[in-house]
């Protein structure tokens, strides 16, 4: 049974007066488990169906199933429940996070807000999200705007499985980090998804990452679907225009490793 099941998702925003689909009928899975990429040119639409998946818009026509439910017919209390199991880490923590919060509370919002953990059990709770990531228990009272990128990025990865997610939507998450940073941050990603056997949908514009860390990739061209399948396969052999070109674009691909 899939996690997560997209069926003819489609999202539409007006230009100059007419209409394009920045998602254009779009379908696929993900396995529990599983790492599915989206690759594909800027504006292809990856952040979009990050958006739709999140359900931080809603699309214009197509079904989200997740977990056997209708997401897209959820709302409130029931919506609110599965929101903890799908959860995201974007690619600037320091734009999603207030950067004078301190990192505890970041951490401690999850936890009450999902009811996970009570006044008391939280603090040890957080010492032990921050430990999981790999990080010291005294950066709790650090502000999000006092520690490095890195740091950051493994305390958006914390707040992220605080709520026991099946699912981490990663939208260009480890762009914006330099290359050791970024394999630390892929390898603990691999970890956490070795471990407690969550789901990533994986955007990254990088075909070396993507064809480091993911099972499935989606190549995706003008909000369609050009070419999918088995990640190494797609990207050492493209069959269509997009990923030829993507890959003529990636001359250093297979001495990136994560
Ligand atoms: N809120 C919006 N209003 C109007 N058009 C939008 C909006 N969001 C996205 N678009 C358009 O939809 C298309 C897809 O954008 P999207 O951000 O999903 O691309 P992307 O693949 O994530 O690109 P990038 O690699 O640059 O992040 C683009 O043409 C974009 O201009
Ligand atoms: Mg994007």
């Amino acid at each position: 049974m899939s996690l997560l099941t997209v069926s003819n998702l489609t999202k539409r925003y007006p230009r100059g007066g007419k209409s394009i689909a920045a998602v254009d009928d779009v379908s696929f899975h993900i396995d529990p488990g599983e790492t599915l990429a989206l690759a594909g040119p800027s504006g292809s639409g990856k952040s979009t169906i990050a958006r739709l998946v999140l359900r931080l818009i809603e699309p214009d026509a197509g079904r989200i199933e997740f977990e056997d439910n209708d997401f897209l017919a959820l709302s409130g209390a029931s919506l609110r429940a599965r929101r903890a199991r799908l959860q995201t880490v974007f690619q600037d923590p320091l734009a999603a996070f207030n950067p004078r919060a301190t990192v505890a509370r970041v951490l401690d919002d999850p936890l009450r807000i999902h009811g996970i953990a009570s006044r008391s059990e939280r603090p040890r709770r957080i010492a032990a999200l921050l430990e999981r990531v790999g990080l010291a228990a005294e950066l709790a009272s650090r502000a999000i705007h006092e520690i490095s990128g890195g740091q950051r990025q493994r305390v958006a990865i914390a707040r992220a499985i605080a709520t026991k997610p099946s699912l981490i939507v990663l939208d260009e998450a480890v762009s914006a980090l330099d290359v050791s940073v970024r394999g630390q941050i892929l390898h603990l990603l691999l970890d956490l998804q070795r471990q407690e056997r969550i789901a990533y949908l994986f955007i990254s514009h990088d075909l070396g990452v993507v064809r480091a860390v993911a099972h499935r990739v989606i190549l995706l061209d003008a909000g369609r679907i050009a070419e999918s399948g088995d990640a190494r396969a797609v990207i050492d052999a493209p069959r269509s225009a997009i990923g030829k070109a993507l890959l003529a674009a990636a001359p250093r691909l297979h001495r990136t490793r994560p």
